[in-house]
């Protein structure tokens, strides 16, 4: 057995990693609202206010050496020398060291020579701090004496610019100190209105906010030098790089406990309030921060507030079956990790530098799907604020940035899935909210006040951008990219300096179609008719018609020329030459397509569907996952774009992006393949994957890409956390193998497991109903549709 790391706590909802040197910083993420943090199991990391790139407060060195450089920390001096509770920086051997990872805070715990230093952290509901308790026990016989040091580094709020402008940087630190507080006010002098502040429920005994007084200039966080020594510099940064460090000499009895209570807060004050004399910031709304935590029953209450959050959420959607890593996967950390990247898009993660992407697209229509039995209002925002980034034509800004909610000029649009999705999110909300009223909101084009249409008239012009799109087989034009945003067919690129993304797209002319685009085109059209025609909207019937006949055009396109006779091809290029095709040397078949057109359930009476998925499983499904292609590209060819620029086995070109796997998962659900989906689940699922060492990153939460097959280290993870991964397994597992299927006027209970998983219960809430559903699997199949009706209904069922 390889080396463990940690293991799940099922009924604290935790996970709890038993060593500090994992294979990779583990993370978790703190915050609900607007104030979030990354946090690792060292207490590395950073947190920001609303926007990763433009509101960051802490510091932190991407890619750093050691890795995970800068977070919280706090360095105890005692007479054999100086630890942290989170062993990083100085790494200092522990006697114990244990951290837990729970529903929106991490709690590390270190212990030395009888000295035990609990560090609680978490971002009370409600507010923009983060709430940092140091525990301190004395577990010896004797009176202990020592110094406790906190320490954290300020960013100058722009994360990119922070990294960059040295010239400017190093001249416009500026703080302010109060015996219980160290406040830093950079730039708040011109055009900003907030500040961030360390504050302590006790008066420090000494204090500095310049880092290089602190740490020496020429020492790391390892061994400051303040620390080393005994003492404070009680330094005042004027420009360089400001950071927050108090210290406390303390004392305990033999079993004395002492409590330290820091907020990290931030502020925003109105343009007339900004000073309470000139040059000084006025501190008013921090001081009431720092109130609200003075005490640990103010903190306590905060954290049991915390707790309540996420019961509530997760209250919604229990089950209970014979299988304990489906059952933590679903209760907690599948749905958990929904909302983390619901709330991040694809900003901030320890793969995702927070000042990169803004929100993408296609990517919140279907994070969505992930968090809308959990917080419907939220989705519904979403929606109206994604759909307002799209353009007359029906075509849109691929990303848009969260803090002005504009679409993003540096990436521009012309990827020609991204209308679809928006059909796919309001779908998919509607069925579980039945909020037909969303469709009649208006919403502008690209932002611009006056060109309201409601927001059906924007799912149908996402529809007519598909048809008005077509290629010489009718099937869709692909663009710039569709989902797979490295298949760039309009490309052509052999300048480095260029990004694949961005560079001018060829596609005036173009031949190149895409059987994905095809296959997601059929799947929400049909879902999309049938919204059209339920009562609450009675749609035209002409209109109604036309969208049936478009969906049905396109089924036999793909029938008559997306079929290799094996498995649906996955694209036609430039010249209109075969992608995805037995007669390609590389590159053969494709998941996507594989995925889509089963789901869209493309020629299932021909037998295609049962062909394309045995296909999948021949040829694409490895030990660790189904890898997106096969042969990998072992050569870069400018005709197909980033995806043969990767590597054999990574990312795009014949790694499992595990985002695709739920589509074959579900697609093999909906052919009724049970043995199928449930092994393809697995292999992606963490709860089941047991190597750690191999795993690297976190075992709780999905990796958007975990090596293939042809990879140097198959079964590798990589960008954990923030992926589409998330939000479709929780499909596939909830909807396609539990079987708990929203529609629009009820629940539809049809599962796909195989009968060895037994009986399991299924507690569901449902718009204003709860269904408590014992599902006995007998192996007959079959499915059960409960209208609904608001209250508690106790069914069990045998399929
Ligand atoms: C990344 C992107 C997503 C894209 C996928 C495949 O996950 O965020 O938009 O669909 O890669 O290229
Ligand atoms: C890169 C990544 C891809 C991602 C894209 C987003 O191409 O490889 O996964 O979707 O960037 O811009």
């Amino acid at each position: 057995m390889n080396k463990q790391f940690g293991h799940f706590d099922d009924s604290a909802r935790e996970y709890v990693i038993t060593r500090p040197d994992t294979p990779w910083p583990w993370i978790n993420y703190l915050g609900t609202e607007d104030f979030f943090s990354l946090v690792s199991n060292t207490a590395g990391g950073y947190c920001f206010c609303k926007d990763a790139k433009f509101r960051r407060i802490l510091r932190y060195r991407y890619n750093g050496v050691p890795a995970d450089a800068g977070g919280r920390y706090f360095y105890i001096k005692d007479a054999n020398g100086v630890w942290n509770p989170g062993w990083k920086p100085c790494k200092t051997p522990l006697d114990h060291y244990e951290c837990r990872h729970g529903m929106g805070y991490t709690s590390i715990t270190g212990e030395r020579n009888g000295l035990l230093a609990n560090l609680l952290l978490f971002v009370p509901p409600g507010r923009r701090c983060e709430v940092h308790r140091l525990r301190l026990t004395n577990r010896g016989w004797t009176q202990k004496s020592f110094q406790v040091y906190s320490f954290l580094e300020w960013c100058l709020w722009n994360a990119s610019t922070d990294m960059e402008n040295f010239q400017r940087n190093l001249s416009t630190g500026e703080v302010e100190v109060e015996p219980d507080a160290l406040y830093h006010k950079t730039e708040y002098r011109e055009r900003r209105n907030h500040y961030a502040f360390y504050g302590v429920n006790r008066p420090f005994d000494g204090f500095d906010t310049d880092r290089e007084t602190f740490l020496g200039l020429y020492n790391g966080f390892e061994a400051p030098q303040q620390v080393l020594s005994g003492t404070s510099g009680n330094s005042l940064a004027h420009g360089w790089s400001p950071v927050a460090s108090q210290r406390f000499d303390l004392s305990l009895a033999p079993g004395e406990s002492t409590e330290l209570i820091f907020v990290l807060g931030y502020v925003e004050n109105p343009q007339d309030k900004k000073f309470s004399a000139p040059g000084v910031i006025n501190k008013a709304p921090a001081r009431e921060m720092m109130a609200a935590f003075a005490t640990p029953a103010q903190v306590e209450a905060a954290f049991q507030d915390l707790k309540s959050f996420w019961d509530g959420l997760l209250g919604r959607f229990t089950l209970s079956s014979s299988i304990p890593e489906l059952d933590r996967t679903v209760n907690v950390w599948n749905q958990y990790q929904c909302m983390i990247t619901f709330f991040m898009s694809r900003s901030a993660s320890y793969f995702e530098s927070g000042i990169g992407r803004g929100m993408g697209f296609r990517d919140s229509n279907q994070d969505l799907a992930g968090i809308v039995h959990l917080i419907p209002e939220r989705a519904r925002q979403r929606i109206l604020d994604i759909a307002a980034t799209q353009f007359p034509d029906g075509g849109c800004y691929h990303q848009y940035q969260p803090l002005t909610k504009r679409g993003n000029n540096d990436i521009g649009g012309g990827f020609n899935d991204d209308p679809l999705w928006l059909l796919f999110g309001t779908v998919t909300y509607i069925r579980e909210t039945g909020d037909f009223a969303i469709l009649q909101e208006p919403v502008p084009f690209d932002n611009r006040p006056g060109t309201e249409v409601s927001l059906m008239e924007h799912l149908k012009i996402s529809f007519k951008h598909v048809t008005d799109h077509l290629g010489p087989h009718g099937l869709p034009l692909i663009g710039r990219a569709d989902w797979n945003d490295c298949l760039n067919l309009n490309c052509f690129s052999w300048n480095p300096d260029e990004s694949f993304q961005t560079t001018e797209n060829k596609s005036e002319g173009s031949k190149a179609e895409s059987l994905m685009i095809a296959g997601l085109f059929v799947a929400e059209g049909k879902d999309f008719a049938e919204l059209l025609a339920h009562p609450a909207v009675s749609a035209d019937p002409a209109y109604i018609g036309e969208v049936r006949a478009a969906v049905a055009a396109m089924e036999e396109a793909v029938k008559r020329d997306g079929w290799d006779g094996e498995w649906f091809l996955r694209a036609y290029d430039y010249d209109g030459r075969k992608i995805g095709s037995h007669e390609n040397e590389e590159g053969q078949i494709f998941i996507e397509s594989q995925g889509w057109c089963t789901m869209a359930r493309i020629g299932a009476e021909e037998g295609l569907c049962d062909k394309a998925l045995d296909a999948t499983v021949e040829r694409l499904e490895c030990t660790h996952g189904i890898v997106l292609n096969t042969p990998a590209y072992t050569r870069y060819f400018p005709e197909y774009g980033e995806i043969s620029s990767y590597p054999q086995g990574y990312k795009e070109n014949a790694g499992i992006f595990c985002h695709n796997n739920p589509w074959v998962i579900i697609g093999e659900a909906m052919a009724g393949r049970a043995a199928d989906a449930w092994r393809h689940y697995r292999k992606i699922t963490p709860a089941f994957v047991k190597d750690q060492q191999l795993r690297k990153v976190e075992p709780y939460v999905f990796c958007q890409m975990v090596a293939g097959k042809d990879a140097a280290r198959p079964g590798e993870g990589k960008n954990s956390w923030l992926t589409g991964t998330a939000a479709w397994t929780w499909k596939a597992v909830s909807e396609a193998l539990l079987g708990i299927k929203p529609q629009l006027d009820g629940l539809l209970v049809e599962p796909c497991l195989p009968a060895e998983v037994g009986t399991y219960k299924v507690h569901r809430r449902f718009r204003e109903a709860e269904y408590e559903l014992t599902i006995r699997l007998t192996g007959k199949g079959g499915s059960r549709f409960i209208p609904y009706q608001p209250g508690r209904q106790v069914l069990e069922l045998e399929f």
